[in-house]
């Protein structure tokens, strides 16, 4: 069996837009280009570590960079120690593979950000890609730009809380084809942001986070494994 369970990223854009001034481009589409390129930009695993909320331990090999295109592979492996999330034991059936870019993202009073990449991301049950925005200092923030949990939908949530959380799945078409997402995130009133997010360019809806402004994020893309998108994961996995 052959599974598809790569996550593809063709072109990553995301612009400051300070209102009172041009807007700049901090990571240009130009950032998988080359090693030198990628290490410019962005960073091999979580901010954290290795490990997160399943069952994928990430490691530097899982992740190539080729024709401006990042591909993050997760293959099945035996032997790892649980990961530790939440004071819960998680066990690591994965090694995959993740990257979060050097600069954290802050949304300054009437600022914001566009956030646009091309994504090829696997639906498969077990397989769980994502694009997303989570506190440096605390959480929330968190913006899922976009999530794929193994139902063959994709989501976009906003956290306010644990429990607060407007989440959205829509049916997703073609997982075969590259999809563009693009979210854009901007001050509303000095303390909170609305996040418009888009797929293909057709608008999808607004979310709104409580006290997002002047909390800096993270920006990652991961290729997380079972957890919220089901298991077993698929046994051999090619990107
Ligand atoms: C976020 O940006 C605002 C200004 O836009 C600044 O006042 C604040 O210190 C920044 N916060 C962090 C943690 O970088
Ligand atoms: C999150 O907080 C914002 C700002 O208070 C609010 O507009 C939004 O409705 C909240 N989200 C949820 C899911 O309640």
């Amino acid at each position: 069996m052959r599974s598809s369970t790569g996550h593809h990223l063709a072109f990553l854009l995301p612009l400051l837009l300070p209102l009172t001034s041009a807007s700049r481009v901090m990571i240009p589409s130009t950032s998988f280009s080359s090693q030198s390129a990628f290490d410019t930009d962005w960073a091999y695993n979580y901010p954290w570590g290795t490990d997160h909320n399943g069952a994928a331990r990430m490691a530097k090999s899982q992740v190539q960079i080729a024709n401006n295109v990042l591909t993050l592979t997760a293959k099945k492996v035996t032997g790892e120690k649980a990961a530790t999330h939440g004071g819960k034991q998680i066990p690591i059936h994965y090694l995959s593979g993740t990257v979060a870019a050097k600069e954290h993202f802050n949304v300054s009073r009437g600022g914001g950000y566009d956030f646009a990449g091309e994504f090829r991301a696997t639906t498969t049950r077990g397989t769980w890609p994502a694009f997303w925005l989570t506190g440096v200092k605390d959480w929330p923030p968190e913006i899922d730009m976009a999530e794929w949990k193994g139902s063959g939908k994709i989501s976009f949530n906003t956290f306010n809380t644990s429990s607060q959380v407007r989440a959205t799945d829509v049916a997703y078409p073609n997982p075969g084809e590259f999809h563009k997402i693009r979210c854009e995130v901007r001050d509303v009133n000095g303390r909170d942001v609305a996040v418009k997010f888009y797929m293909d360019e057709k608008f999808i809806e607004t979310q709104y986070g409580r006290g997002f402004v002047g909390q800096p994020m993270y920006l990652i893309m991961d290729l997380q494994m079972e957890a919220s998108s089901g298991s077993p994961g698929p046994n051999e996995v090619s990107a």
